[in-house]
């Protein structure tokens, strides 16, 4: 397996996975340190593929499929980073779009396992059945109409088609109108992690909060 991480925040973090930090050293030291640092949340989702899917109807008919190679103009006209969907195809991930009309409105990746995913703002290890879905967008014009979900629901059984049995999900604890997607589709939240961003580097994160009702 690749891993292209820098050294220390992934030690960091696998010492704070291991060993968590006293509470009240923890307080302390990240009162002192939050004027300087980055601090955000993220939410972990999951989603068994081996329960069963309700249907999602957007509000305006969509045609939900991977990328074709005639597209990949117009999803790189929705990417802000577009060498990045170069890198993500090259790495064997799939792209998942949604149309409306021939044109691309939403779009979501998936990195498939085996393999260490090393995306902002976490580092997940996938096993061999199970996905790591994330970088999704539906243009402004056509959000709240359950386009969103819909492209989810669309992963989800074309995934457990091909034999995986589990997708793996982060979202910015502050993104409420992805939340409510991932809720919609069936997903079920995990745990909560909270960040502290050192200099440049987002990865490193300091507590992982399980979270028992769904
Ligand atoms: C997050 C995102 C993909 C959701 O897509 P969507 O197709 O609009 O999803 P939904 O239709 O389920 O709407 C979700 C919620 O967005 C909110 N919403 C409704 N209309 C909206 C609008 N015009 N603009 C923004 N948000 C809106 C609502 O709270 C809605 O929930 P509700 O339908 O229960 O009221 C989309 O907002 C987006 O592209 N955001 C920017 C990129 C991003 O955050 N990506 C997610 C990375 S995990």
């Amino acid at each position: 397996m690749k891993e292209n991480l820098f050294i220390y925040p992934s030690k960091i973090e696998d010492y704070y996975r291991k060993f968590g930090l006293n509470s009240l050293l923890k307080k302390i030291f990240f009162k002192m340190m939050s004027p300087f640092f980055i601090y955000y949340e993220t939410i972990t989702f999951s989603r068994e593929l081996s329960l069963t899917q309700k249907e999602i109807t957007p509000k305006i008919k969509v045609d939900i499929g991977t990328l074709l190679p005639q597209d990949l103009k117009s999803l790189k006209k929705m990417t802000k980073k577009q060498d990045s969907v170069n890198t993500k195809l090259q790495s064997g991930e799939i792209c998942f779009v949604a149309k409306h009309n021939e044109k691309i409105i939403g779009y979501m990746w998936a990195a498939l396992g085996p393999q260490i995913v090393n995306y902002v703002p976490e580092r997940v290890y996938l096993a061999k059945s199970e996905a790591y879905i994330h970088a999704a967008k539906v243009a402004p014009d056509y959000r709240g109409k359950g386009i969103f979900p819909a492209i989810l629901n669309y992963i989800c059984s074309s995934l457990k088609e091909k034999g995986y049995h589990k997708i793996i999900a982060k979202v910015y604890s502050d993104n409420a109108a992805s939340i409510k997607s991932f809720l919609k589709a069936g997903f079920l939240t995990i745990e909560k992690v909270k960040h502290l961003g050192l200099f440049f580097d987002k990865k490193v994160f300091y507590t992982i909060k399980p979270i028992k009702n769904n």
